[in-house]
């Protein structure tokens, strides 16, 4: 059983605060001031330029990508880090489409990351005007799955609803098609179990900062299937992807496997800041972890429900198709969130009325959650949020 006491121990959480918004940017775990501090004096400070052999900063990309890849189900060698999101969005993509040189349409949902989407828009601008980016309602994207499809382009739980999209099925009806998916894992990577090898998924990337806790600009991951990491041919052909950076060829020739998804110069903090946020997870079991947000979301669903049913349920009823999130409709829910705040909850709004509550069992107790939706409640009968300062929109809702 995975004693969810000492990951809560591993974390330096804000006095007073019950942090719901984990699946956004998670809290720091307490060791990571200390390893980046270390990183700084020791090996920056101390080694310079040589930390890159010396410290094994070139390496930290795919064996911080191994640790990644086993919350995934991703076998070792098949992940990399680097870049953002939205980078590994468009080089998954990118590469997809070149597997299926027949083809010309990305399909994707209405309920995708509006990055995903952006990248995928301008990608096919790149590629000329034969290629189109083609979007469904979540519910219908499955039936319009067909054989003009190259690539299904998935954000597998809704950022905004926390649905969760049926991975085993969606891969399995795209390759019966003959097209490749592209898994965006953002808010599921860290929120339950996930298995990208058992699913047969062809490409899936994410980020760090939500449920892993790397910090805010962590980096990305990309996982490509080890059936195609010889195969793909990665369209930001950058020089540490080259099969011999160092030899300076005037040619770009691919690395090996996953290698060749790396682009530039990797961010050392942040990847070291990771892998020290990556020993939370040593003793934990997926499934231990998914029982447990389920039971969290729970609580918070009924409490709400009773206490202000003004907030509309916007997530699944069901559990199991739901992500590690529940989300509420209201018309003045960037008012409420902002109350919520200033009495020492944190979730966040997404336009244009839905309010977003993280559930992360690693250092939140049912306790917690129950004290959070009271006090959400609390605020909504009283009309506490109906004050102007909490009216005015900050940059980050
Ligand atoms: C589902 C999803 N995809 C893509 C992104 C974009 O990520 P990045 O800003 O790291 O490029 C986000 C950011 O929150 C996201 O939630």
């Amino acid at each position: 059983m995975t004693d969810f006491t000492a990951t809560r121990a591993m974390f330096d959480l804000p006095d007073g605060v019950i942090y719901l918004d984990g699946n956004s940017l998670g809290p720091l775990p307490r060791a990571v001031a200390a390893r980046v501090a270390r990183t700084i004096t020791d090996e920056w400070g101390q080694m310079v330029i040589t930390g890159w052999n010396r410290a094994g900063w070139m390496d930290l990309p795919a064996r911080v990508g191994d640790r990644v890849g086993r919350l995934i189900g991703a076998p070792a060698g098949s992940v990399i880090m680097g870049d953002t999101l939205s980078i590994k969005v468009y080089q998954a993509l990118a590469s997809a489409l070149e597997l299926r040189p027949d083809r010309r349409v990305i399909l994707s949902d209405t309920g995708n990351f509006p990055s995903d989407l952006y990248m995928a828009d301008g990608l096919c601008r790149t590629l000329g005007p034969e290629y189109r980016l083609k979007t469904t309602a979540p519910e219908l994207v499955e039936s319009a799955i067909d054989d003009t499809v190259a690539v299904l382009m998935i954000t597998e739980v809704d950022y905004r609803t926390g649905r969760k999209h049926d991975m085993a099925r969606l891969i399995a009806k795209a390759h019966a098609h003959g097209a490749l998916v592209v898994w965006d894992l953002a808010h599921s990577a860290g929120a339950f179990p996930v298995d990208v090898a058992g699913a047969d998924a062809d490409f899936a990337v994410g980020c760090s900062y939500k449920y892993l806790n790397s910090g805010p600009g962590g980096p990305a991951f990309i996982y490509v299937a080890p059936r195609l990491a010889d195969k793909v041919r990665p369209a930001l052909s950058g020089w540490l992807g080259h099969e011999a950076p160092f030899a300076f060829d005037l040619d770009y020739r691919p690395g090996a496997g996953i290698e060749r998804m790396r682009v530039g110069t990797p961010p050392i903090l942040q990847l070291v800041a990771l892998d020290a946020a990556l020993d939370v997870w040593d003793g934990v079991d997926m499934n231990d972890l998914r029982t447990r947000s389920l039971e969290l979301q729970q609580i918070f669903i009924d409490r709400v429900a009773t206490g202000a049913p003004d907030l509309r349920l916007a997530s699944p009823v069901d559990g199991q198709a739901r992500g590690s999130q529940v989300s509420f409709h209201h018309e003045d829910g960037y008012a409420i969130i902002q109350a919520l705040i200033a009495e020492g909850v944190i979730g966040d709004f997404r336009a244009p009325d839905i309010l977003r509550f993280g559930f992360t069992p690693l250092y939140l107790t049912p306790d917690d959650v129950a004290k959070a939706a009271d006090l959400l409640c609390d605020i909504v009968q009283t009309r506490r949020w109906d004050r102007p300062e909490f009216k005015t929109r900050s940059k980050v809702t």
